[in-house]
């Protein structure tokens, strides 16, 4: 996809934008020495450790290792595809993306997203002003919601009748295929096209940037189906999206925990009486792309499930998606409630106070896990803990290798009353143990000369200038230096781009996240000192290069060099 926006159009593009304000507007800066800093938003910290450098227009931070450039950030901060962030920032600069086939479908799906915002707009204009609006106030007020929190979800009202959408957005032919694109028009048999959405509650459903991006719509009585939801579109993936994430992020940029509960009104609810950290997914299981997303907004998901037999089912589901996210900085948690009972409705009765404490004595996921695989077998039995291990096992193996895996298996020789070594012979092992690499500025290796030399044209680029001659090293077979010499082109060719252009340029290269690695190395020397260090090496590489092609001519012998050759050895001399 990178390579169809041009890459010269990057490079401009990163030497106008300052990625200091697109992060500073989503994540307040303070300035700290020549960088600025913040608490990390992709992870949870009380003492800042996330780094900003003007210069190299690169964030980086030292507890996560989060890192990357302003375009980068958009992708990871604000959810986007590549050529989103691009076309964002190209916004925000005023600037125009050339339109090429990776990005010419952007502009008409922003038409979509405009659409439905206006959309949005009118349902929430509706609920003030239609004759029949009264309907739907005394709905929303009987279940307990204030005018302020149906602002903050932006809740409307589709009127009954056929047509009022129709009528008032599908004006043209290709102003009604646009309704159609965004899942608002139906069509029956004989080909008649209506509204989808008629007499129901409308609750807007958006994107973690806020899009509007479909709707879910209620009725206001017993009648079936209760809810309708919009279909998948091109802008609306329901097993990617959920409900409130929205709201939750801008109510708290540094969340520490979200809830997810199984109903919209279940989030309104609990938001309702001041708990603002609740999502839910689109009437479908939790898939792994939903946790993704979570445990990118907080370290500690807690899932709460109605108590019932569905509760139960569902929640086993959760809890094998999210097998494969399990370890590392976070924590899954789950909590049921009483048989009958759903947030919206035991927020209620008991109060917010009443319910967190709910939250806060949730069960650890290994808690859940054991006891779940404990109830389908007899463990008072050794036949039973022997099943135990064997239902245990397709489980363990889908958790990713390291502590929290280890910890799990322990626990299970443990209940099994059995050990380790038993039951490792059992316990299916992948190749492949993931390391963390330790994080680029700790690490204490001997640098190799290539590698610096990298590291200083990367993070200093204007430095490149001090190097016109260094084209031979290209004879040389050490590690990097092909990396080098087309850092060095790059440079030679477009002389004025910077840290984050040329990391860019390296996007989908198979380098690239060495690269970023390099880019964040702290370097101890001054730019003076860098300067000469960088020429130093240079120069040494091109003389090593230069002896290596002298001895390789000079050991080959005389019949079977070529003229230029030969012209070459003449020269030695
Ligand atoms: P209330 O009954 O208004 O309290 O709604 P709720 O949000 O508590 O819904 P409930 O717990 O009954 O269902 C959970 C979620 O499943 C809803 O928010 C919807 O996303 C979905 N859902 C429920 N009923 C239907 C239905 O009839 N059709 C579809 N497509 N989805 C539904
Ligand atoms: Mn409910």
């Amino acid at each position: 996809m990178a390579g169809q926006i041009p890459a010269q159009f990057i490079d401009d593009l990163l030497t106008r934008v300052d990625i200091v304000d697109i992060i500073d507007n989503r994540v307040p800066l303070k300035k700290a020495g020549k960088n600025l800093s913040a608490c990390c938003p992709f992870h949870n910290e009380k003492t800042p450790s996330f780094t900003v450098s003007p210069d190299k227009q690169f964030y980086h931070c030292f507890g996560c290792g989060a890192h990357g450039t302003a375009i980068g950030f958009l992708m990871e901060y604000d959810q986007m595809s590549f050529p989103e962030s691009v076309q964002e920032l190209a916004e925000h600069a005023g600037m125009t993306v050339p339109v090429s086939q990776a990005v010419s479908n952007t502009p008409a799906k922003q038409s979509l997203y405009d659409l439905l915002d206006k959309v949005s707009q009118y349902f929430v204009h509706q609920l003030q002003t239609h004759p029949q609006r009264q309907v739907f106030v005394d709905y929303l007020k009987g279940r307990g919601l204030s005018a302020q929190t149906v602002e903050q979800f932006n809740i409307g009202m589709a009127p009954d009748g056929w047509d009022n959408v129709l009528k008032t957005f599908g004006g043209s032919p290709q102003a009604q295929a646009q309704l159609n694109d965004v899942g608002l028009l139906s069509s029956n048999d004989k080909g008649r096209t209506y509204d989808r959405f008629r007499n129901r509650i409308m609750f807007p459903i958006r994107d973690r940037r806020g899009r509007v991006i479909g709707f879910g719509g209620r009725v206001l009585d017993d009648s079936t189906p209760k809810y309708l939801n919009s279909p998948e579109t091109t802008v609306f993936h329901k097993g990617s999206e959920l409900y409130g994430l929205y709201q939750a992020r801008k109510a708290n940029r540094r969340l520490t925990r979200i809830l997810i509960v199984e109903g919209y009104m279940d989030v309104i609810a609990l938001a309702e009486q001041g708990i603002h950290n609740a999502v839910a997914t689109l009437g479908t299981a939790t898939t792994p792309d939903h946790l993704r997303q979570l445990l990118r907004s907080a370290p500690e998901i807690i899932f709460c499930f109605d108590g019932d037999r569905a509760g139960r089912e569902a929640a086993w589901r959760a809890a094998e998606n999210a097998l494969p996210m399990l370890g590392g900085n976070h924590e899954l948690k789950f909590m049921f409630l009483p048989d009958g009972e759903d947030p919206d409705t035991i927020v209620k009765k008991e109060g917010a106070e009443t319910f967190n404490k709910r939250v806060d004595n949730a069960q650890s996921y290994s808690g859940y896990f054991f006891a779940s695989l404990e109830s389908r077998v007899d463990i008072s039995t050794m036949d039973g803990r022997a099943r135990l291990v064997e239902v245990a096992k397709p489980y363990l193996r889908h958790i990713p290798a390291g502590v929290y895996r280890d910890m799990l298996e322990q626990r299970l020789a443990e209940v099994a009353k059995t050990n380790m070594s038993v039951l490792n012979k059992h316990l299916d092992k992948p190749a492949t143990k993931q390391k963390r690499r330790p994080s680029a500025s700790s690490s204490s290796a001997v640098v190799s000369p290539v590698r610096m030399a990298i590291t200083i044209v990367l993070q200093h680029p204007d430095l490149h200038k001090s190097v016109a001659d260094y084209q031979k090293i290209q004879g040389l077979e050490l590690p990097g230096i092909s990396v080098l010499l087309r850092l060095l082109e790059t440079l030679h060719e477009h002389p004025h781009l910077n840290t984050a252009a040329l990391l860019e340029r390296w996007r989908d290269d198979k380098n690239s996240a060495h690269l970023q690695r390099l880019a964040q190395q702290s370097l101890s020397l001054s730019v003076d000192g860098l300067k000469h260090e960088l020429i130093g090496i240079v120069q040494q590489l091109q003389k090593q290069a230069i002896a290596e092609r002298q001895s390789y001519l000079t050991n080959k012998p005389f019949g079977q060099l070529t003229d230029a050759e030969k012209e070459e050895v003449k020269s030695f001399n």
